[in-house]
């Protein structure tokens, strides 16, 4: 880890003082910051309908947004104050992706995605709070942010955002390049720019149990077989034949009970929910692609690393890669949890053949490749 990223506090300290608990202004976190991609590329990503972007003006008062792709001719003038923030910058750009795990002192399953926006002087989304965690790093220029702790989350109402009634800042600071503030979820927040500026969100998720529920009972339903039909042979004769009768609800009832899972269920689920790659993510399979045998002569001399779109985690023998669960035989878990922990295996020689060509198919699916 950077050592300056916590200003001096180690990630335990970090984690038992602040992690969900009190913000965090660290100056100086990243010494020499001044961001991974430069406006006009950030316009670009925002231009592109795979890339997930949010469009906000606010004249004072109308508030105004637009869901992307962007068109170039918004992303221009200066006399109405806006903003152009982009989503999983972190999956279209390696540097994005390193930067989001020198955040890895919190668990890669806990990381959502990197967001960068660019905003002209006095830009920003207004008053608002999060139900996730987020450190706010400042890349080129400057941003005033007034955070507070209130606990009266009243909205604006028919705003196209969301934007708090009524804002009471307890602190007020002002980020430079490098600086990094960590924001536990609900606490306020407004971020305006001084002058033009850029900030990148390293965001975390906090998926609701509704959520979860919804997604896992998806999960289940192509993993539940209930072979039971059901019968009636003791049928007596209803006076009304409309009538639902309450043997009928008690044979469902008894059939539904069947419908059972268990921890490593559990395990499986999060395992593929939380590797399984966003809607509009795809791979890439190389154009020209290694044999089996150049490939595994690459990997002693130059090592793998997965693709900044791809997700690997695992529990125990069982390893998740983009939504889909493999069992690894044990010689490879120490090479595959340091790639998942790394994403990046350093070149070595004496792997076994089975890690190869394991990473060989990963390396034709497009989830990775010897770096160049
Ligand atoms: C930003 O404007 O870059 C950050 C938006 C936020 O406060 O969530
Ligand atoms: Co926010």
């Amino acid at each position: 880890m950077i050592t300056t990223l916590l200003g001096g506090l180690s990630p335990r300290q970090f984690l038992e003082e602040y992690w969900q608990k009190k913000p965090l202004l660290v100056r100086q976190a990243l010494p020499g910051f001044n961001g991974l991609l430069s406006r006009d590329e950030l316009f670009d990503l925002a231009c592109d309908p795979d890339v997930e972007s949010r469009w906000v003006r606010h004249d004072g008062e109308r508030w105004e947004v637009e869901h992307g792709p962007q068109r170039r001719s918004r992303l221009r003038g200066k006399r109405v104050p806006w903003t152009v923030l982009v989503q999983g910058v972190n999956l279209w750009l390696p540097e994005g992706d390193r930067l989001l795990h020198s955040f890895d002192f919190i668990p890669q399953a806990r990381l959502d995605d990197l967001m960068v926006s660019y905003a002209v002087d006095g830009g920003g989304v207004g008053p608002h709070f999060d139900n996730y965690d987020v450190f706010l790093l400042q890349g080129i220029g400057k941003r005033r942010w007034r955070i507070g702790d209130q606990k009266d989350h009243n909205l604006v109402e028919g705003a196209p955002l969301r934007i708090l009634k009524d804002f009471r800042p307890i602190h007020d600071w002002v980020l430079e390049p490098g600086d990094l503030l960590y924001l536990p979820p609900h606490w306020a927040h407004d971020g305006i720019a001084q002058g033009e500026c850029m900030t990148y969100s390293i965001g975390f998720r906090t998926p609701t149990a509704q959520e979860l529920g919804a997604e896992f009972l998806g999960w289940l339903q192509e993993r539940v077989c209930l072979d039971s039909v059901y019968a009636d042979p003791d049928l007596t004769l209803q006076e009304n034949s409309a009538l639902i009768s309450e043997a009928m609800v008690d044979q469902v009832g008894a059939m539904l009970q069947a419908i059972r899972w268990d921890r490593s269920m559990v395990a499986d689920f999060l395992g593929e929910y939380l590797t399984e790659p966003k809607a509009h993510v795809f791979f890439d399979p190389p154009d020209e692609p290694l044999s089996a045998a150049g490939f595994a002569r690459r990997l002693e001399k130059a090592g793998f690393a997965l693709d900044a779109r791809s997700i690997l985690l695992f529990r125990g023998a069982r390893f998740f890669i983009n939504g889909e669960a493999l069992d690894a035989p044990a010689a490879l878990h120490p090479a595959l949890a340091e790639l998942a922990h790394r994403r990046r295996l350093a070149p070595a020689g004496g792997h076994p053949p089975a890690l190869a060509e394991l990473l060989y198919d990963w390396y034709l699916a497009g989830f990775g490749h010897p770096p160049e």
